[in-house]
This record gives C-alpha cells, sequence and structure tokens, in this order.
C-alpha cells in the first residue's frame, strides 16, 4: 500500500549479502508441512535423515516441557504422543534456534535475552492457545519462537542502525517499534516478514511474523497473529528476556476481538497477564530449549534426557477458557 515502505525495504534487504539459509532438511520440512498430503510418517523419516536433528527432538519431545512419563525413543514415537503438528513445528523450530544459537553480538543486543523472550513468547503463545482454544498449539510455540526474527536480521546485518534504535530505546525510552521507524523508517516486523517469505515459511508463520504488532490489518486468519500480540504482552509484563527495552507496545483491540473478547480492552488484558505465574513455571520446564538456544546443548553425549520422569501432573492441555471463572466469559461466540 505504502510505496515508500516498499522502495525502502527493497533498499534495504537487496544490502543484506549472505543471508542465512535454513539446512535443507527444513526447506523440505516446510514443503511437506504446506503439503495437506503429508503422513505424520513422512515428517518422521524426514527427520529421521538428519541425526543431529533427530537428537534434538528427542531430547526436547523428553524433556518436562513436554512432561511425559515414559521415554519417547523414537521420532514416530514422538509423533505418536505429541502428534505430528507439535514434531513438525518442533522441528522448524529447533533447527531456526539453531541456525542462530550462541554468540552475543557485538552491540548492545544480547541475543541470549532475545532468544529467551522468543521462547517465552512460544511458551506464553501455547499456553494461550490452550486458554483460548486455538488448536494448532504447535504452530502457535513455532510462531512465538519466530516472531522477532526481523530484530535478529537487524542486529546482524545493519549492526550500526540496530545500536541507534537501541539506543534510542535506552535514552528515549522509546518502544522499538517506534525508534526502528525513527531510524529505518521501517520495522522488525517488516523486515520478518521479507525473510519469512523468502524462507518460504508456512503462509500462517509468515503472517504471525508479519502482522504480530497489528493483527487488526488483516482481515481473515487473523487468529495466531492475535495470539502472538497477547503472548509477547504477557512476556514482556513478566520480564523475562528481553523484546527491545521495557516499552509495552500498543495493544490491538483486534486480537482480542479475534477470540471473541468483547470486554474492555484494559480489563482483558489484566486478565490475560494473571497468567504469569504459570507463564514463569512453564519457563522453567522449557529450559531444555534456552540451552539449545545458548548454544551450548552437547551434540549427542548426554544420554539421559532431563526431566523425562518426573512431570509435573498439571496437564499443559488443560481447556480451562480464560477466565472461565467469575467475571463474564472471555471465550465466547463462535469464532467463525
Ligand atoms: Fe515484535
Ligand atoms: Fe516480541
Amino acid at each position: 500500500m505504502d510505496q515508500q515502505r516498499q522502495e525502502r525495504i527493497k533498499k534495504i534487504t537487496q544490502s543484506i549479502i549472505g543471508l542465512p539459509t535454513l539446512p535443507t532438511v527444513i526447506t523440505q520440512m516446510i514443503g511437506l508441512i504446506d503439503n495437506p498430503k503429508t503422513s505424520a510418517k513422512d515428517v518422521a523419516g524426514l527427520i529421521s535423515t538428519d541425526q543431529a536433528l533427530t537428537a534434538k527432538i528427542l531430547k526436547l519431545a523428553n524433556s518436562a516441557f513436554y512432561g511425559f512419563p515414559r521415554e519417547i525413543a523414537t521420532v514416530n514415537h514422538a509423533v505418536v504422543v505429541l502428534g505430528f503438528d507439535t514434531v513438525k513445528n518442533l522441528g522448524l523450530s529447533v533447527s531456526v534456534l539453531e541456525r542462530f544459537a550462541g554468540g552475543s553480538g557485538d552491540t548492545e543486543f544480547d541475543r541470549q535475552k532475545f532468544w529467551e523472550h522468543s521462547i517465552a513468547c512460544g511458551v506464553a503463545a501455547r499456553m494461550l492457545a490452550g486458554k483460548l482454544r486455538y488448536r494448532v498449539q504447535g504452530e502457535a510455540f513455532a510462531a512465538g519462537i519466530l516472531h522477532d526474527i526481523g530484530k535478529l536480521i537487524l542486529s546482524q546485518y545493519f549492526t550500526d542502525e540496530f545500536g541507534e534504535i537501541l539506543a534510542l530505546v535506552r535514552d528515549e525510552d522509546l518502544y522499538i517499534g517506534k525508534a526502528e521507524e525513527q531510524v529505518l523508517g521501517l520495522t522488525h516486523t517488516e523486515i520478518g516478514h521479507w525473510l519469512a517469505e523468502k524462507w518460504n515459511l508456512p503462509d500462517k508463520l509468515v503472517a504471525a511474523i508479519a502482522y504480530h504488532h497489528a493483527p487488526g490489518r488483516l482481515e481473515r486468519d487473523a487468529e495466531l497473529p492475535s495470539l502472538i500480540h497477547l503472548a509477547d504482552f504477557l512476556c514482556r509484563r513478566e520480564k523475562i528476556g528481553d523484546g527491545g527495552g521495557a516499552r509495552l507496545p500498543n495493544l490491538d483491540p483486534a486480537a482480542l476481538r479475534a477470540f471473541g473478547i468483547h470486554e474492555e480492552p484494559k480489563a482483558a488484558l489484566r486478565r490475560i497477564f494473571g497468567y504469569g505465574e504459570e507463564l514463569q513455571a512453564e519457563m522453567e520446564r522449557a529450559d531444555a530449549f534456552t540451552s539449545i538456544a545458548r548454544g551450548d546443548d552437547g551434540e549427542a553425549g548426554d544420554g539421559e534426557a532431563d526431566g523425562g520422569d518426573g512431570p509435573d501432573d498439571d496437564s499443559d492441555d488443560d481447556p480451562t477458557p480464560l477466565g472461565g471463572s467469575t467475571e463474564g466469559e472471555l471465550v465466547g461466540e463462535s469464532r467463525r
């Protein structure tokens, strides 16, 4: 719509040389995910061709995050127990995490904290998906992990500009999106959008990356971007990791409407913030992800899966709808 922005993004992205590519196995996986005819066996078969990926997936599948009491020994078994959707999205998230793992960059941008924010957003999105009855929790998790990928690109390829952006965030207490506008005339959502398309990510993930700050701009399929929008608020509020400064973005009330929430936005948001404690607890179970992001995840070596034997018994599939207690229904009305 805005030609000037189009031009700007073109100019900026053209200057990116040596763009990180996704490992072939993941590109193939994306192809499988996008194909409705794909079977669980196809996905398990593909993952099994990559030993390192297989080892990571099994490690995560056996981690406290999924909390299964018995050992999951093969990818096929993981697909049966965790579900097809979870495993394929897990494969995608893990490989992107790994692709950018480690290193802290040379600017103020702390990559560890960035990943912590992203993982928290994935964990929060998965949790809220359960509360808000968004069916595809694995997809929510992947979208959360990837939502701010544009910031990573900015930090890596536009080090000076991104340094300026972070300085504005710090010194003038600006919200990062605003600082990005000031310095680049673009935001991380646009850069992320571009990268997501370049990588051929599934359409829903592309939309989540592109619209997580303004889901209301979508005429349809706004649920996943809305979920990420809300999850982002929750992790920023809980101060987990660093999503680029302390300022909260603007709330787009469309994100609430996407889930049939017609309550006054502030009250609805307060209710969502009420899930903070639960998110913190979930985060503790998700440390297997943070260690991959730190790049200190030993390839094979450690035979035993952490936390495989003691799942906390609060099932994370808890279907309790958001705030279904005293005040009015938050999840109401048919969503389509
Ligand atoms: Fe963002
Ligand atoms: Fe974020």
